[in-house]
């Protein structure tokens, strides 16, 4: 079984992005299951209604957030009323949704969860550790894939190797730059330390160059992200390949495509 997961789309050239590839690598690596992290789906901030719907409609299965889970401010009402949407399961605030889920895929039930890590986080989270392990205590499920988003790159190696083979496999998002290190570890855990994204491939992380010169590199306090509607466009995502009777990952394999404008 193949299960494709597509790093936090960005903006609008995200969303682009993932009409370009999504249904050519679904044929020509014969994935059964869509993951995706929408993070920054809505204008670079959160997830509205609609593109929550924008992703269903084009083949998402499951659809994970991050730190800016509730940047849209109708997700909170929303987010109930879905059955595709998992926020962070590690926050400290009482948010509406569900952290983690197990769907059904002709069959085989595959759990997704989704942390925040700790380290350099603007956000104060619970333990993701004790968090996953009351989750793996009870599990059942034939496949889990933990999304850990989190901008350090020793935090997510670690927290991979501590589960040890309880898990599936760990995939970190947020830094949007696809790491070179895709492995299965000795644990026999599928493993990159991030996705990377899919957006503006001329942009700062998918935002728009100009905006993140002037704000980072020459504090003008006044000049805000923007986001692009049209550029070459940058699809990151990785392909797992799991043993159809014994649900061992035999597989991960790196995607980085690029679509060139219009
Ligand atoms: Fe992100
Ligand atoms: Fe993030």
């Amino acid at each position: 079984m193949n299960i494709l997961f597509i790093g936090d789309i960005v903006g609008k050239v995200g969303r682009k992005a993932l009409i370009d590839n999504l249904n050519t690598i679904k044929k020509k690596y014969d994935i059964s299951f869509v993951i995706a992290n929408g993070e920054n789906i809505s204008r670079g901030r959160g997830i509205n209604r609609n593109h929550y719907d924008f992703l269903v409609k084009n083949g998402v299965d499951c659809v994970t957030l991050g730190n800016h889970y509730k940047d849209r401010i109708d997700i909170e009402s929303y987010i109930e009323k879905t059955d595709k949407l998992i926020r962070p399961l590690n926050l400290l605030d009482d948010f509406p949704g569900e952290g983690s889920k197990v769907f059904d895929c002709d069959g085989v039930s595959i759990r997704v969860t989704n942390l925040l890590g700790s380290a350099f986080s603007n956000i104060p989270v619970k333990d993701p550790y004790l968090e996953v392990l009351n989750i793996i205590e009870n599990d059942e499920s034939d496949i889990h894939i933990i999304d850990f988003h989190a901008e350090s790159t020793g935090e997510k190696k670690a927290f991979a190797y501590s589960l040890k083979g309880s898990v599936s496999a760990v995939l970190g998002t947020h830094t949007h730059v696809q790491t070179r290190d895709a492995q299965i570890l000795n644990t026999g855990v599928l493993y990159i330390t991030d996705v990377g994204m899919c957006g503006s491939y001329n942009s700062v992380l998918g935002t728009e160059i100009n905006s993140v010169v002037n704000r980072i590199v020459k504090h003008d306090e006044n000049s805000r992200f923007t986001y692009l509607d049209d550029d070459d466009r940058l699809f990151s995502a990785v392909i797992l390949k799991f043993d159809d009777l014994t649900f061992k990952g035999v597989e991960i394999t790196p995607l980085y495509i690029i679509n060139k404008k219009g």
